[in-house]
């Protein structure tokens, strides 16, 4: 016999395993003993939602003594025949012949018992909460779209790239980094030489963005990619924004503003579809218990053309809108959570890229437009999760560059590497970032980005 099967298999393959011996491993969910003589006990090994239900006759001799240990928790090994399931709701169960308790949990104290809990209160037992049905889905899901996104971009000719977690740049420029440092911060600090006792002899962060880096490797491979952690230290505890998370960067040298939107449509859709196609079993759940509208949004991403509008004219469709919104529209502003989402779920009912926003809004590496005043910037909104893509064709002039610098109280010192792109061999390149965390809250419809990172860092918050 084989070491273990994993539950998910048997549940595809049916045919293969049924009236032989098979031996599953995971943790118990449920337990209910029948006035018949057999405890049913529900099974889920992590590998699909649904569990394997195990009968176990109550009177067997080889497992009585542990069976009654067998509480919601519990680590179990079970062996037997897998036959066809005479009750509803499974195909097919396992009849124990042998059941061996690795690790008991006390139904007393074990947190996990079978009810409801609020996503609160599991996100402080993230220790524990992987074993629930959501958090166990969101988990799969994620897992698959990050090997979707390798695949995606390596069936495209682009080089995987690890850009630095720790640098001394601020990519976009807001101000909102982590300072890295190994000076105790309790100690006072040399006025004169601020650094000069520190690991890096400079002011350090942990990095916001791979763009920079991306962008010299795009103009020298061509076509690159990069997938990491990302840091923001902005103060905003909402149910969109995490201090640590993980994005996705791909940058192409000789894009224009237009084929970096043709590649982020392309990429979504290919997203979205993969979880439509292969993860229907904890898509169904999330369509059932979390969005109803989850399955309709994303077959409306994958089928529909997304709609694509200026800065301007998305300021024009707020301003005449007749829309009490918390905060005033005008042309300048930023756009907000309640604009972008009333954009992409009220009027287009489908993802909507907005380009070509305010120079003074966006960083300095945008290529400025020929009006002076716009920059060719781009953001796509989905619907339920507003922005979920920031991109832009780069500032490939030279001129330009060092003009934008300088409005935006950039050192030319300190960017030198930067501008020295421009000076050797420059070309015209575009890349974009995609937020994976708002991507699998997006296809999860879960409220919370909370829920779809294994360990949310937010204000006041880095347990685990
Ligand atoms: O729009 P952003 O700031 O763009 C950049 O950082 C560019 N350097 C990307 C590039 O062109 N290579 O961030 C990109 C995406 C956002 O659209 C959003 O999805 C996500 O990153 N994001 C966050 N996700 C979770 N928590 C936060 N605090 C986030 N901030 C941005
Ligand atoms: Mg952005």
């Amino acid at each position: 016999m084989e070491k273990g099967i994993r539950i998910a298999e048997l549940f595809g393959k049916e045919d293969k395993y049924t009236g032989k011996t098979v031996r599953v491993q995971g943790w118990v969910r449920t337990r209910r003993d029948s006035k018949a003589g057999v405890s049913f006990i529900e099974l889920n090994d992590g590998s699909s939602l649904k569990g394997l239900q195990v009968v176990a006759a109550l009177d067997r001799p080889e497992y009585r003594d542990v069976l009654e240990r067998i509480t919601t928790g519990s680590a179990v090994l079970v062996e037997g025949i897998l036959s066809p399931s005479p009750g509803k709701g499974q195909a097919v169960e396992i009849q124990a012949d042998r059941i061996e308790l690795y690790g008991w949990a006390d139904p007393a104290v074990y947190p996990l018992q079978k009810k409801r809990h609020s996503f609160e209160f599991l996100r402080q037992i993230a220790h524990l909460r992987p074993r629930t049905n959501t958090i166990g889905a969101v988990a799969r899901v994620r897992n698959r779209l990050g090997f979707a996104i390798h695949q995606f971009f390596q069936e495209r000719g682009f080089n995987y790239l690890n850009t630095p977690i720790i640098t001394a740049s601020d990519c976009e420029g807001a101000g909102e980094t982590f300072r890295v440092t190994t000076l105790d911060p309790l100690k006072a600090v040399q006025a004169e030489n601020p650094y000069g006792d520190d690991f890096f002899s400079r002011p350090a962060y942990l990095t916001v963005s791979g763009q920079l880096q991306a962008e010299i490797f795009a103009l020298a491979l061509g076509r690159v990619y990069t997938f990491g952690p990302t840091f923001r230290a902005e103060n905003s505890n909402t149910s969109r924004h995490l201090a640590e998370f993980w994005m996705v960067e791909p940058e192409m040298a000789f894009y224009d503003l237009e084929d970096d939107l043709e590649l982020a449509k392309e990429f979504i859709k290919h997203l979205v579809g993969v979880v439509l196609e292969e993860c229907t079993e904890d898509l169904d759940f999330f369509t059932r218990f979390v969005e109803p509208e989850l399955r309709g949004r994303l077959e409306t991403v994958v089928n529909r053309p997304f709609e694509v509008i200026t800065y301007t004219e998305a300021v024009e469709l707020l301003k005449k809108s007749g829309e009490q919104f918390a905060f005033p529209v005008d042309w300048g502003g930023d756009l907000q959570a309640e604009h972008e989402r009333y954009l992409t779920e009220k009027v287009f009912k489908r993802p909507v890229g907005i380009i070509d926003f305010p120079r003074s809004l966006k960083p300095f590496y945008m290529r400025v437009n020929d009006d002076g005043k716009t920059v060719a910037a781009m953001d796509i909104l989905v619907p339920g999760t507003g922005e979920i893509i920031g991109g832009s064709q780069r500032e490939e002039r030279l001129d330009m560059l060092l003009e934008q610098m300088k409005l935006k109280g950039i050192s030319v010192e300190d960017y030198r590497w930067y501008v020295e792109l421009r000076e050797f061999g420059s070309a015209p390149h575009a890349g974009f970032g995609l937020g994976f965390e708002r991507l699998v809250q997006f296809v999860t419809g879960l409220p919370n980005i909370r829920e779809v990172i294994p360990f949310p860092r937010t204000p006041g918050h880095a347990e685990f």
